[in-house]
């Protein structure tokens, strides 16, 4: 099953809960929150308080991608925040078996992130400790970047890859998702659709997001 999960970094920022009731009646199940440090990407965003804040405000589950270095250091922090989904960058973590079981043991689920030009070879041993494995399909940083058109490739050999080892782990995709490739994202295998800017670059947001769940349904 697709579900939509909005990116707030794309939101008004004096108005995100607003914005969160929109996503949600237009059926969107995740909420995705961007956590940047401004030394692992070169961007800053929002942090703990935020999130703190935002648990209070909804009940969809909160999505904290952390783009930040030694996330091993804040991982469960998010958990105690209320982060219902935390993922860690494969490249930023040379001891993610131990932050992956941090999350887990707080209640979270747990998520590998791995960057457009970081193999899937790098997943080989630590997949079968996620809950989930979020694909990079733009270079973290930015919202409104260009989907990498090799992306689709990608999910489609890392769906293979969990279903041969018979894991239950779920593909999130993130970066440039839009009406046009979500069917083709969702064909490959990812459930979980990040969208940012296709869901608050245009005005209408709960629309948005019906769209782009119609559009991952049709038939190609
Ligand atoms: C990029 C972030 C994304 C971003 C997606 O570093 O991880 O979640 O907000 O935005 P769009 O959908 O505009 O690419
Ligand atoms: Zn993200």
């Amino acid at each position: 099953m697709v579900e939509i999960a909005p990116s707030i970094l794309s939101a008004d920022f004096t108005r995100l809960r607003e914005d969160i009731e929109a996503v949600e009646r237009g059926g969107a199940t995740i909420v995705h929150v961007d956590v940047m440090d401004g030394h692992f990407v070169p961007n800053i965003t929002i942090g703990l308080p935020v999130v703190r804040s935002l648990a209070r405000a909804t009940q969809l589950p909160l999505d904290t991608h952390l783009m930040i270095s030694e996330p091993g250091r804040y991982a469960e922090q998010f958990v105690e925040a209320g982060a219902r989904m935390v993922s860690v960058h494969i490249e930023a973590d040379p001891h993610i078996h131990r932050t992956l079981s941090g999350i887990k043991k707080g209640g979270a689920q747990a998520g590998i992130v791995i960057n457009p030009a970081t193999s899937l070879s790098a997943l080989d041993e630590a997949l079968q400790f996620a809950d989930y494995v979020l694909v990079m399909s733009v270079n973290p940083g930015f919202g409104g970047q260009q989907f990498i058109p090799t992306s689709i490739e990608k999910v489609r050999r890392l769906r293979r890859m969990i279903d041969e080892r018979g894991l239950n782990v779920r593909i999130e995709i993130d970066g440039g998702i839009d009406r046009s490739n979500i069917k083709q994202v969702a064909s490959a295998g990812a459930e979980i659709m990040v969208a940012g800017t296709a869901v608050f670059g245009e005005g209408d947001p709960a629309r948005a997001v019906r769209e782009l769940l119609s559009a991952s349904a049709q038939l190609v």
